[in-house]
């Protein structure tokens, strides 16, 4: 397991539950709240919300961003390394074509997200229609997290445990079926250790490629 890997991951779906987390709150449990308050003492509270809020926004975004890059940056040159499917893994799972569909829209995110708190007079339409642009903003997002667990799906295969690390080694785990036999399970302490190593292995593992289609690991 990959410590660098794993905190970019944190990082990024932790700054994406806080981000979109706030516009749900916004959109479902705030707008309602103010909805019966005059239009100055409303405008006052969105004020006072705006100076807590903003730094929030702003961070969670930076975070999403550098997260997710380097995230994509370290996923392709993994990738390109140990050779996926003979080097055409990202060709034909379309995974930088997806990315970017992915990256389009969190760039759309990100300036509704940001107008909707802000106060600039560019952005002014956004927060004259609050209710209508969150629940843009918040679908968008939705489908945001759809393709992130898309990708993911991409390069998730059946986890086995190899040589006491956790991850995809398809390679390596067909080499350790190949050497130790297959053992009933449960019948005694390495039976337990073989049980392991064959949950989650499909039937069809037998006949994995020589090289590693795909591999645990990356996501923001
Ligand atoms: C609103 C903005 C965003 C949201 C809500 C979001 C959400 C997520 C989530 C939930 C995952 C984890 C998926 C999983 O493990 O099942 C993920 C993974 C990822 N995100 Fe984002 N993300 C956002 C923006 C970005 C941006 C701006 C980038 C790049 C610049 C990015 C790049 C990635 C990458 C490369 C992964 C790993 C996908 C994989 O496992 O192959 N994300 N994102």
């Amino acid at each position: 397991m990959d410590p660098t890997l794993l905190a970019l991951r944190w990082a990024h779906i932790l700054a994406a539950i806080v981000t979109v987390g706030g516009l749900v709150f916004a959109r479902f449990a705030l707008l309602p709240g103010l909805s019966e308050l005059d239009e100055e003492s409303r405008q006052r509270v969105h004020d006072r919300i705006r100076r807590h809020w903003l730094p929030w926004v702003t961070g969670g975004i930076a975070l999403l961003l550098a997260s997710g890059l380097s995230n994509f940056l370290l996923f392709n040159v993994r990738v390109g390394e140990e050779g996926w499917a003979g080097g055409a893994w990202m060709r034909a799972t379309h995974y930088h074509a997806i990315f970017g569909v992915k990256f389009l829209l969190a760039l759309i995110v990100f300036f509704f997200a940001s107008g909707l708190v802000g106060r600039g007079s560019a952005t002014q339409w956004l927060r004259a229609n609050r209710s209508l642009w969150l629940t843009v903003t918040i679908g968008l997002a939705v489908v945001i997290v759809m393709i992130s667990g898309w990708m993911r799906q991409l390069h998730t295969g059946p986890n086995e445990i190899v040589a006491g690390d956790g991850g995809v080694m398809i390679e390596e785990t067909i080499e350790l079926r190949e050497q130790e036999p297959r053992r009933e399970a449960g019948s005694d302490a390495d039976g337990q250790e073989g049980q392991e190593a064959d949950r989650g292995a499909p039937a069809q593992d037998s006949e994995a490629p020589a090289t590693p289609v795909g591999g645990e690991e990356t996501a923001g």
